[in-house]
C-alpha cells in the first residue's frame, strides 16, 4: 500500500514487549499526531483520542465487526461466528440468546451471593496479609464466572491461560499471539467437547445454549463459539479492573481514605479505574464504504483501530487524565465500549470489582505496594502479572 501523505505516521510497535509495558506513552505520543495515525507496523488507522473513538463505535453501519475486530486475517476468520464478529441481525439474535443472563434484574439475584463470596476472600487475603494483588482480584471472577457460564470443574484449571491466549490472539500476528495459539485452539476444543458431552452445569447459560440448539433457535454448531464468546472476555478483564485498583489506592492513599470515608463513591471508583487503566487496549473495525473521520478519507475495506486506554487518557476529553480521582464523573469511559457491541458483561465486571471493593473498605485500613509490580505481556489485555502488596488489617 503506497504510503499517504495526508495521515501522519507512527513507526513505532506498539504490540512490542516494551510498549505494552509502557502503553501510555505511546498513546500520549499518537495523540499528539493527531486524531488518526497510520500505524506502519501494522497497516492500519489508529483512533488515539476520544471524539474519533466514540463516533466509530456509534456507527456500526460504517465501521463493522463482522469482518473481525482482531489485527490479524487468521483470528479473523476463527472467530466468525462469535457475538463480538458479528452484525446487524446476526449480531442482536447472538447477543439476545443470553442476555437475560446478564440483565440487571438477574444480577441482583446474584448479588448478596457474590458479595458473600468477596468477603470471604479479602478475610482470607487479609490474615496473609503479604499477598500478590493479582490472585487476589482473580479469586472473585473464578469463583463466579465459571460457574455462570457452566463449565464443568474438570478444565477449569486451563481457564485463565485460554482466556488469556483468546485475547492474545486477537492482536497482530507477533510472537504472542503465534505462541498462545494452541491455548486458543484448545479452548474451543474443549468447548466442543464440553457442548457434544453436555456436561455444562444445569440451570447454566451455557445450558441455556444447548436447550436453544435442541428446540433449533440457535444452530448446533454455534453453541460451543457462543460459550467462549461469554467465557474469553470476562476473566482477564475483570482480573485487570480489580488489581488496577489495588494498585492505584495503594499508590493514591488520598483516594483510599476518601473511599473509605464513602463507600458511595465505589461505583464512579470502579469507572475511574477503568478510565484510568483500561482493561482492553483496543479492538479493530474494517471500514464498509469509503467515508470520512474527522476530515481524512477512510477508503472502503481499510482497518481502524479503537483504543480505548488512549481515549479514557485524552487531554481533549478529560480535565488532568493523568489524574485518578474518585470524584470526577468517569461515566463516559470507553473501556466497556460504547454502542451496540458496548460491553454485554459490564454489569457483572461492575458488580464484581464493586464487591471487592466493598470487602476491602470494610476489613483494610490501608492497601501498601510492596514491590516493583509486573505488567503482563498479552496483545490485548492490559493488567498486571505481578502485584505485590501488604493488607494493613482496620
Ligand atoms: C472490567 C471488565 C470488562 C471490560 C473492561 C470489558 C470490555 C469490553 C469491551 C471494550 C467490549 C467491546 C468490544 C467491541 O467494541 O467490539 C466488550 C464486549 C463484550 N464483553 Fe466485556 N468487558 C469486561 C467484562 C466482561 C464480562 C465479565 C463479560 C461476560 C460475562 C463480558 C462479555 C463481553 C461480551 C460477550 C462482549 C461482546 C459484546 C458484543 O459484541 O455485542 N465482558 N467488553
Amino acid at each position: 500500500m503506497p504510503a499517504r501523505t495526508d495521515v501522519p505516521v507512527y513507526r513505532a510497535d506498539i504490540y512490542s514487549a516494551a510498549a505494552i509495558r509502557d502503553t501510555h506513552t505511546h498513546y500520549a505520543a499518537l495523540r499528539a499526531l493527531g486524531p488518526i495515525a497510520w500505524l506502519n507496523k501494522h497497516k492500519v488507522y489508529a483512533l488515539p483520542r476520544y471524539a474519533e473513538c466514540k463516533a466509530v463505535l456509534l456507527d456500526e453501519e460504517t465501521f463493522i465487526s463482522g469482518e473481525g475486530v482482531a489485527l490479524n486475517p487468521l483470528a479473523n476468520r476463527v472467530g466468525r461466528g462469535t457475538t463480538l464478529f458479528s452484525d446487524g441481525e446476526d449480531h442482536s439474535r447472538r447477543r439476545g440468546q443470553v442476555a437475560h443472563r446478564l440483565t440487571p434484574r438477574a444480577l441482583r439475584a446474584m448479588t448478596a451471593t457474590v458479595e458473600g463470596q468477596a468477603a470471604a476472600i479479602v478475610e482470607a487475603a487479609v490474615a496473609a496479609r503479604n499477598i500478590d494483588g493479582v490472585g487476589l482480584a482473580a479469586a472473585l471472577p473464578m469463583s463466579v464466572v465459571p460457574d455462570l457460564i457452566g463449565w464443568p470443574e474438570e478444565g477449569r484449571e486451563h481457564l485463565l491461560r485460554w482466556a488469556g491466549a483468546a485475547f492474545d490472539s486477537l492482536g497482530p500476528l507477533n510472537r504472542q499471539s503465534v505462541r498462545t495459539l494452541p491455548s486458543s485452539l484448545g479452548m474451543m476444543r474443549y468447548a466442543r467437547r464440553v457442548v457434544r458431552d453436555r456436561s455444562v452445569l444445569d440451570g447454566s447459560m451455557g445450558h441455556d445454549l444447548v436447550c436453544a440448539a435442541d428446540e433449533g433457535r440457535v444452530p448446533r454448531a454455534e453453541c460451543a463459539t457462543m460459550m467462549i464468546d461469554y467465557l474469553a472476555p470476562s476473566l482477564d478483564t475483570t482480573i485487570s479492573a480489580i488489581s488496577s485498583a489495588l494498585y492505584l489506592f495503594a499508590t493514591h492513599p488520598e483516594q483510599w481514605n476518601l473511599l473509605k470515608a464513602d463507600p458511595s463513591l465505589i461505583p464512579n471508583a470502579v469507572n475511574e479505574v477503568v478510565r484510568y487503566e483500561s482493561p482492553i487496549r483496543a479492538f479493530s473495525r474494517s471500514v464498509a464504504r469509503d467515508t470520512e473521520l474527522a476530515g481524512t478519507p477512510l477508503p472502503k475495506s481499510s482497518r481502524v483501530l479503537v483504543v480505548y486506554g488512549s481515549a479514557n487518557r485524552d487531554p481533549l476529553e478529560w480535565d488532568e487524565p493523568e489524574t485518578f480521582d474518585i470524584r470526577r464523573d468517569a461515566s463516559r469511559q470507553l473501556g466497556f465500549g460504547q454502542g451496540t457491541h458496548g460491553c454485554a458483561g459490564q454489569g457483572l465486571a461492575r458488580m464484581e470489582t464493586s464487591a471487592m471493593l466493598r470487602a476491602l473498605v470494610n476489613r483494610v485500613e490501608r492497601i501498601e505496594s510492596t514491590g516493583t509490580p509486573e505488567w503482563a505481556l498479552n496483545n490485548l489485555i492490559h493488567r498486571y502479572e505481578y502485584l505485590p502488596l501488604a493488607l494493613i488489617p482496620a
